[in-house]
């Protein structure tokens, strides 16, 4: 016989506390699948209620889907609404132990991991101003649904920002704010890619950029990059590209900037091929010697559509970046953004736009600039005094450096030494399509690290150097 039992006195409903009763049952199975329920009147008898209180509460079980009707035999708790509760507490575990683990690993180990910037200089003061100013001041319609493009504020004075500072000749009305430069290479990639095409990226590329475009479905050829950055000569002249990935002022992970010449070649290729370039710049602010490499987006922006991000600027957390597109791909991409995410946060752009029209980005990548000047100084400094004979490779600029070395092979035996040492590093083979190019080199960012522990950092490795010399021979 089922019983539960009734509070009379409750303000939750009769129907209600019997629909709970049932529903709470169902899931702890201690009403199993396929099991038979009391009739309507059986089961009101036994918990005091009316016969319509109950069939109220079945009705609305049978609606949800959790109990079913067989005619001329009863009611019955329908099958496949359990979901296996070994199931989720494993995965809840397993979420546990990853977030404890990466809280170990930052804590114990100096992890040059590039691309990850100062999160410790985030102007924290200036942006809560600008969000509690924003929440307060903005008209009701801005947290409602907006367009697909962005916020209007934000795309016209990024448009004038990037023209004064990364030479962007575009209208505010071809940029798209995206959440991320991610969402905007896979967008590009869903609205370019065709049947039978490939996309061409250059080689070596951070894993990350490979899988966006392999996961959207692209087949993706590398086309090797040297010490000046891709080399033209090594794209296909047989199948077309839907687009050539790019990052030409400050190749990763090699640090070269393409020379004028092979932009040009480049541009040629693809009008030739009528195909398109796409054209990463994610961390070309941060120059330390010369002057800012200027766009490639500025030779010719029919062709070339640009894709930039705050997140090393300022931070990855905000998830804003933005694509610049020829207009003859506005439209379509506009779609895509629509059916994917709606539009970026609109609070955060409108952040961002103050942000930006107030001054304070210029005045944070200056500040930035000689932080990161800073650290990679003494990242140099450190390396040069532990090992004289160790190359440093690529423009200054970004948050990483990669470095040779003459004999010492960076595969997987000696990163996991350098790990029991406490210290991570990181193979350029690693981002390598076509191997064997680059053992010797790896990549050391220094964005997220204090001077102090860029010196523990390298003081650690040459420990691990030193033992893993005598412990390889030869060396
Ligand atoms: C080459 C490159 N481009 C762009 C990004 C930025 O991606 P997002 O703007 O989605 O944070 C990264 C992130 O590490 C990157 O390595």
């Amino acid at each position: 016989m089922l019983w539960f039992p009734i509070d009379r006195h409750s303000t939750t409903s009769l129907v209600q506390q019997v629909y709970t009763n049932i529903r709470t049952l169902i899931l702890s199975e201690q009403l199993k699948e396929h099991e038979k329920l009391p009739s309507t009147r059986e089961l009101a008898h036994s918990i005091g209620t009316s016969r319509n209180t109950v069939t109220d509460a079945y009705e609305q079980l049978i609606l949800e889907g959790y109990l079913l009707v067989r005619p001329r035999s009863g009611t019955y708790v329908a099958a496949g609404v359990v979901l296996k509760a070994a199931e989720t507490e494993k995965r809840e575990s397993d979420l546990a132990d990853w977030l404890q683990t990466e809280q170990h690993d930052s804590r114990q180990f100096i992890d040059f991991r590039a691309s990850h910037p100062a999160m410790d200089h985030f102007p924290r003061k200036v942006w809560g101003r600008l969000a509690k100013e924003v929440c307060y001041d903005s008209a009701d319609e801005l947290f409602g649904y907006r367009t697909p493009f962005g916020d209007e504020t934000l795309r016209r004075v990024l448009a004038t920002y990037l023209a004064r500072t990364r030479g962007v000749a575009c209208h505010p009305e071809q940029i798209v704010i995206t959440a991320g430069a991610t969402q905007g290479l896979a967008l590009i990639t869903q609205l370019l890619l065709k049947e039978g095409e490939h996309v061409a990226v250059e080689d070596p590329v951070t894993d990350e950029m490979r899988h966006i475009f392999s996961n959207a479905g692209a087949n993706v050829y590398p086309v090797k990059a040297d010490d000046q950055g891709i080399i033209p000569e090594k794209l296909s002249h047989h199948e077309k590209p839907s687009f050539v990935f790019v990052i030409p002022s400050h190749q990763f992970p090699l640090g070269a900037v393409l020379p004028i010449q092979r932009r040009i070649q480049l541009v040629e290729y693809v009008r030739q091929m009528n195909s398109y370039i796409v054209e990463d710049d994610y961390d070309s602010e941060f120059t330390y010697e010369g002057t800012a490499v200027y766009s490639m987006q500025g030779l010719d922006s029919k062709r070339v559509i640009y894709v930039g991000t705050f997140s090393k600027i300022l931070s990855p957390a905000l998830r804003i970046g933005y694509v610049i597109l020829p207009y003859q791909l506005i439209d379509p991409f506009k779609e895509l953004k629509w059916f994917s995410d709606r539009h970026t946060a609109t609070l955060e752009q409108q952040i961002m736009a103050r942000f930006i029209e107030e001054g304070h980005l210029d005045q944070h990548v200056r500040r930035m600039k000689r932080i990161y000047e800073g650290r990679r100084k003494a990242l140099v400094a450190a390396l040069k005094k532990s090992f004289p004979d160790l190359k440093i490779i690529g423009h200054a600029a970004g948050m990483h450096v990669v470095v040779e070395w003459k004999q010492l092979e960076v595969d997987q035996a000696f990163v996991d030494h350098c790990k029991q040492h406490q210290v991570i590093v990181y193979p350029v083979e690693q981002y390598a399509l076509q191997k064997g190019y680059h053992t010797k080199q790896m990549v050391l960012g220094y964005g997220s690290l204090t001077e102090a522990d860029i010196r523990i950092g390298v003081d650690r490795l040459h420990e691990a150097v030193s033992i893993f010399k005598q412990t390889t021979a030869p060396f």
